[in-house]
């Protein structure tokens, strides 16, 4: 275990509550073993357990798609903690498709529910408690694929570009109070979610794009992103809100 201590030697992030949505496998697995590792108490959730959960975190079930499924996750968090102090919004992903015209209406839909409108009812249920405590860390994943526009994942990339606007957006409102809302953006990261999606992109033959390694010469692991995101949930980074950090490997310069 990393333990990650401040100055006066206890560890970073102790006392802390934190929620991370997707926290079951993957960039949400590691972030939710960060975080307990710097002593904060995490509860994860996805659309069911698995025995990828970190060890020390508590679990609920939801899927995150539905009003229904967000309050059942902000109700678990008030039950469990009392309100939390680091939300993290992991939980994102979508199918690939042949041609942009050809994403059912019901993708499109399920993809902003997801990796969308998935936080931003999350937040409307959890932040005015950090608002109200003044204080508090809010991180959005997005993805460092928003651009170029990418026809077959256009479902995934409005989503990811409306989470990423939305972000900086909320932390405009929230900065008063104290409130800090910023986003990681990965590249393409060694997961279950990310491997399905270069295979599915491989069989479509769509050409170079998911075989290429990024130009630091290998593809992410899943703590590349949660180190991005120990960072902003962090007292380092108390003096940045609104910001979008890309860990990719530098495959897609943002200008
Ligand atoms: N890996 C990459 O290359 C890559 C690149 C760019 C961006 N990202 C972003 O990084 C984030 C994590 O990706 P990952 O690769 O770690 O994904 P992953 O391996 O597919 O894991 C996704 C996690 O989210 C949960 N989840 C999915 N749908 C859910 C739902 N409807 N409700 C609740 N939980 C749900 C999954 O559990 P269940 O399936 O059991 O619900 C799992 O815990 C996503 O937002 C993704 O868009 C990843």
């Amino acid at each position: 275990m990393t333990t990650i201590e401040n100055g006066s030697g206890t560890r970073e992030l102790a006392g802390k509550r934190a929620l991370v949505t997707g926290g079951s496998r993957g960039i949400g697995a590691a972030i939710v073993r960060q975080l307990l590792d710097a002593g904060a108490e995490v509860l994860t959730t996805a659309r069911s357990a698995t025995s990828t959960v970190p060890e020390g975190a508590t679990f609920v079930a939801a899927d995150v798609r539905s009003r229904a499924g967000a309050e059942a996750v902000a109700a678990a968090a008030h039950e469990t903690f009392g309100g939390v102090d680091i939300l993290v919004h992991n939980a994102g992903g979508a199918q690939f498709h042949r041609s942009a015209l050809a994403i059912p209406d019901e993708e499109w839909q399920d993809s902003l529910d997801l990796n969308f409108l998935a936080s931003v009812r999350l937040n409307a249920l959890l932040a005015p408690g950090m608002r109200d405590r003044r204080s508090g860390a809010i991180v959005h994943v997005s993805t460092a694929a928003v651009v170029p526009p990418a026809p077959i994942v256009l479902h995934y990339q409005a989503a990811k570009v409306a989470l990423e606007n939305y972000s900086r957006g909320l932390a405009a409102e929230l900065a008063p109070s104290g409130v800090r809302v910023n986003t990681v953006s990965p590249g393409r990261t060694a997961t279950p979610g990310g491997e399905a999606t270069r295979k599915k992109w491989a069989s479509l033959d769509l050409g170079p794009g998911a075989t290429d390694t990024p130009p630091l010469g290998r593809d992410g692991q899943p703590d590349d992103i949660a180190h991005a995101v120990l960072f902003f949930v962090s007292d380092r980074a108390s003096w940045l809100t609104g910001q979008v950090l890309v860990v990719d490997g530098g495959e897609y310069p943002r200008g």
